[in-house]
């Protein structure tokens, strides 16, 4: 199964991501997440990818389509996987098209007025859990349920820089909806509500698609 979440800055596609991992055995593919593991690891990549990143704009697609080919085309691959923040304009998605046809886009749909309470109260961990000071916390403060580590904020994560990210959603993203629409694989989800219904609702519109294969 070849899916793609989709949806503004903090519309929960990590969160939900997480749970498809768990039914399907799929690997969750985040470009967000690559970049920032070649920034952790100071490649030339990461280098390059910094200055974009802590401004909210859009790292050139040059070395972010490279870098998704590179990864799909592993082994773990093979039965599907789940893109998150991929892809993200329209040359992006011209060049995935290129190369194999998504058997379903989720659009996780939340008000504009949610994301910056969502994004401002995220903390992460470096195992890759996500969580929420408010909405999703972790049992101990600070410190991630599942391997103790210390949590902490994203670099991006300032108000100052979400908004930018909101608006290069708006410029540069938003338009895929309609793209997808016209394909015929898009399913909206409303993501104004808890994390559990929002996930059933996803669950629920892929085995739609497993019943369908
Ligand atoms: P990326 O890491 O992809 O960030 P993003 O798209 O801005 O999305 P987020 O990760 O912030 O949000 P999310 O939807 O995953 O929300 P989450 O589940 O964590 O990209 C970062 C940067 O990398 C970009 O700005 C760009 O520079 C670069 N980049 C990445 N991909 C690129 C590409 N393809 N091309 C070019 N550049 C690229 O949830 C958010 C919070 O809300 C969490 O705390 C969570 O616990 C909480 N939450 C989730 N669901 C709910 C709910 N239902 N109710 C209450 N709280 C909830
Ligand atoms: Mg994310």
């Amino acid at each position: 199964m070849k899916i793609a979440l989709f949806g503004p800055p903090g519309a929960g596609k990590g969160t939900q991501a997480r749970y498809i991992v768990e039914r399907y055995g799929i690997p969750q593919i985040s470009t967000g997440d690559l970049l920032r593991a070649q920034l952790r690891e100071g490649t030339e990549l990461g280098m390059m990818a910094r200055g974009y990143m802590d401004r909210g704009a859009l790292v050139p697609n040059e070395v972010v389509i490279g870098m998704m080919r590179e990864r799909i085309s592993e082994e773990d691959c093979g039965e599907g996987f789940i893109l998150d923040g991929f892809p993200r304009d329209i040359s992006q998605a011209e060049a995935l098209s290129n190369l194999m046809d998504l058997d379903a886009v989720v659009n996780i749909v939340v008000d504009e007025s949610a994301l910056i309470r969502r994004i401002t109260g995220r903390r992460m961990c470096k195992c890759g859990m996500t969580y929420h000071i408010e909405f999703d916390p972790p049992a101990k403060e600070d410190t991630c349920d599942r391997c103790g580590g210390l949590l902490y904020q994203r670099g991006d994560d300032r108000e100052e820089t979400v908004r930018n990210r909101l608006e290069v959603y708006r410029s540069q993203t938003e338009s895929l909806v309609e793209y997808y629409r016209k394909k015929g694989i898009l399913k909206d989800i409303d993501g104004n509500r808890s994390i559990d219904e929002i996930s059933r609702d996803v669950m629920r519109a892929l085995s739609i698609l497993e019943v369908g294969k």
